[in-house]
């Protein structure tokens, strides 16, 4: 299952140190080629020995071997490294990667790691929900770590709460959930539409909307992540390019551009997301001079209609899976239902403004599911990245 996986298990001084003991003879038993990174607490719970028995590979701990002088690159472990895990994290490790302390191996095999990197949390309730290590953790999140929530139960300390690791064998499954999962989508070229519009009134006006563009790039990001060739159309929006895979990124700034751009790149794809939230009209006429204030008390702004892109492309299919978004204030249900069939899509995500984990602005969502084939699949609330991976499994679901 794990053959030929490279990871990289970083410990650090966690009482939960001896758990790992367990979650390293799973990986090695499912084929995987461990390196074992401790930092010099960690050493203080469980010997090195135990850990370079099990991986059959010496322990990394410091930057040098005392006795030899050889020099252990955390960059090449960093490229080595399909998939960094670190369990047990503790708060000070945790906070460290939050900011970037590179003080010792670990960490800094942590800022040198091209892949990704799961942390098993592990800690007292108390440190736990300190508003510093919930920041923390809210920052690595941001920063694409991913995070195995740590369990409720009976602590170190003889308090209950939450705060203690996650059993070996759970962490062990998120990592084989994770190479499984992974290239779900290789050979598959998608088209995303992300961002808000700019409709230009005047060369220093425009009408827009509040878009951040984070659930689009979040979908890109995975969709990258999962293997796909994306073609991600944006409009101004303050983020950057997913490093994840192979993202192609086209800026522009109106509703025109977007459809020009978009048309373009259908025709190529196997899957289209229209996640932008695309103006529905645009000044009619443009000033190439600022529009001066005159003296009357009101001003009409004329506005045409522009191109529907999720409709117009849905309806020029060559068997392309598409998927659109709906957000709504009332009526949710019926006005999605509307929207999904009038666009000819297959399927369409629907968020609640009423919501208070839904929205723009936001790194959470809520969404709601609608196929064509009339299923409605509510979820949780979860974070955009969460929300972008049960997207793609619907679409792979569906497109079935
Ligand atoms: N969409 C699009 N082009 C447009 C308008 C919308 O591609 N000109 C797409 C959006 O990306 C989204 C879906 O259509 O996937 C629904 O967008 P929304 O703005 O909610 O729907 P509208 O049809 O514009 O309806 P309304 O604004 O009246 O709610």
């Amino acid at each position: 299952m794990l053959n030929g996986k490279h990871i990289v298990l970083g410990i650090t001084g966690g009482i939960a140190a001896y758990k790992s003991v367990m979650l390293l003879r799973l990986l090695v038993k499912a084929g995987a080629e461990v390196q074992v990174v401790m930092t010099p607490a960690a050493k203080e719970f469980v010997t090195p020995v135990t850990f370079a028995s099990l991986s059959s590979k010496p322990v990394v701990s410091e930057f040098f071997t005392a006795n030899t002088g050889e020099w252990h690159s955390h960059v090449d472990l960093g490229l080595w490294a399909n998939l960094m895990v670190i369990a047990p994290a503790t708060a000070s490790t945790i906070g460290k990667m939050a900011n970037g302390i590179a003080d010792n191996m670990l960490v800094t095999t942590y800022l040198s790691a091209k892949e990704d990197v799961m942390i098993a949390p592990a800690m007292d309730l108390d440190m736990w929900r300190h508003p510093s290590t919930q920041r923390n953790i809210a920052q690595l999140q941001n920063d694409g770590v991913i995070i195995v929530s740590p369990g409720s139960g009976e602590l170190a300390s003889g308090l209950e709460g939450k705060g203690r690791m996650a059993e070996p064998q759970e962490i062990f499954q998120e990592i084989q959930k994770y190479f499984s999962k992974k290239q779900d989508l290789k050979g598959k070229k998608v088209l995303v539409t992300a961002g808000p519009t700019y409709e230009n009134i005047d060369p220093v006006r425009f009408i827009g909307n509040y878009s951040s563009g984070k659930m689009g790039f979040e979908i890109a990001r995975e969709l990258g992540k999962r293997g796909a060739e994306v073609f991600l159309i944006t409009g101004p929006v303050s983020l950057d390019t997913p490093k994840t895979g192979n993202i192609e990124r086209t800026d522009v700034t109106s509703a025109i551009e977007m459809f020009e751009q978009a048309k373009s790149k259908f025709p190529l794809c196997d899957i289209a997301i229209f996640s932008a939230a695309v103006a529905d009209y645009a000044p009619d006429k443009v000033s190439d001079k600022k529009i001066k204030r005159e003296n009357e008390e009101e001003m009409v702004i004329r506005l045409k209609r522009n191109p529907d892109i999720a409709a117009y492309l849905s309806s020029h299919k060559n068997n392309q899976f598409t998927v659109g978004f709906a957000l709504e204030t009332d009526n949710e249900i019926s006005n999605a239902k509307k929207k999904l069939e009038s666009k000819k899509l297959d399927i369409i995500v629907l968020n609640s403004l009423n919501d208070p984990d839904a929205g723009f602005m936001k790194d959470t969502n809520k969404i709601k599911i609608l196929s064509k084939t009339g299923e409605i699949t509510s979820y949780d609330p979860k974070t955009k990245r969460e929300v972008a991976n049960d997207i793609i499994d619907a679409i792979l679901r569906y497109s079935k």
